[in-house]
């Protein structure tokens, strides 16, 4: 290194290229990986395998990304921290394209906790689950019950989340790999939380939460998980596409309503 390239010099032009979002080192010149040949592998005296004496005794297991989202919500005690371990958590590639983490809505002394499926545009922008043209019909349906978001005593508020965090591109569906890597923070929520009962709207929150899709035939029927009474309905965007099914989502209110009141 020359000396008017030193270490200070170096870190700060790594520094300005990290501000300026590189997050990858490439070749100056490409490379056609079709065209590198494979390398032989010499057995034998020269062999580059280490002889067994020489491996280590334990050999490190690469922990999957559920495995270090489970430790990770495993640590928290409390929302601020789940949600503070949610923003550092790399693992996702959703992240990357979202403006925001959408951690959740409401008053967490609710009763009830609504698991949506993931932020759209507006939810990304704003950074809040449910504000599009589907969460202001999840609030009158809820309102037309007297529950709400902004309630302030468990008996009229609404706890909501969703299973993913971040604005998948495209408002595609997420992928199961996505569902399974997000699902222990999803799981420590609902613990910290602890509602009496959970919704979920539509298939990606019975795929995550009951490990089975079928909204049409799941919803309007009490199930369980994770130690919880669980009422699947119809996801307000499907409601918004077919307003048919809004008697459905009606019966399934006041069922909601019934068993609050047992
Ligand atoms: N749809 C969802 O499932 N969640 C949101 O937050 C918004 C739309």
């Amino acid at each position: 290194m020359t000396p008017d390239f030193d270490y200070i010099a170096a870190k700060a032009a790594l520094e300005w290229q990290i501000e300026l979002g590189v997050d990858e080192c490439i070749g100056e010149v490409p490379i056609n990986r079709y065209d590198v040949k494979p390398q032989k592998l010499k057995l034998g005296a020269t062999s580059n395998i280490a002889p067994v004496s020489a491996m280590p005794s334990v050999i490190p297991v690469q922990e999957s990304a559920a495995d270090i989202a489970g430790i990770m919500a495993g640590r928290c005690n409390d929302l601020a921290a789940l949600r503070d371990a949610m923003a550092v958590f790399d693992q996702c590639a959703l992240k990357k394209g979202a403006k925001n983490l959408v951690f959740a809505d409401g008053n967490p002394s609710a009763r009830v906790m609504i698991v949506g499926e993931a932020p759209g545009r507006d939810e990304d922008v704003q950074g809040l689950p449910f504000v599009g043209a589907a969460g202001q019909l999840l609030d009158k349906m809820f309102a037309a019950i007297d529950m709400m978001r902004t309630g302030e005593t468990e008996k009229d508020a609404l706890y909501i989340t969703n299973v993913m965090p971040w604005r998948p591109p495209q408002n595609r569906d997420p992928e199961p790999t996505e569902i399974q890597m997000m699902l222990p923070f999803l799981k420590r929520h609902i613990e910290l939380v602890n509602p009496d009962m959970i919704v979920l709207m539509g298939n990606t929150a019975c795929q995550a939460v009951l490990g089975r899709k079928g909204i049409t035939r799941l919803r309007g029927n009490w199930t369980s998980a994770f130690d919880k009474p669980v009422m699947p309905m119809f996801h307000p965007a499907a409601l918004l596409r077919d307003g048919s099914k809004k008697a459905d989502a009606w019966a399934d209110l006041l069922s909601i309503q019934a068993k609050l009141k047992e």
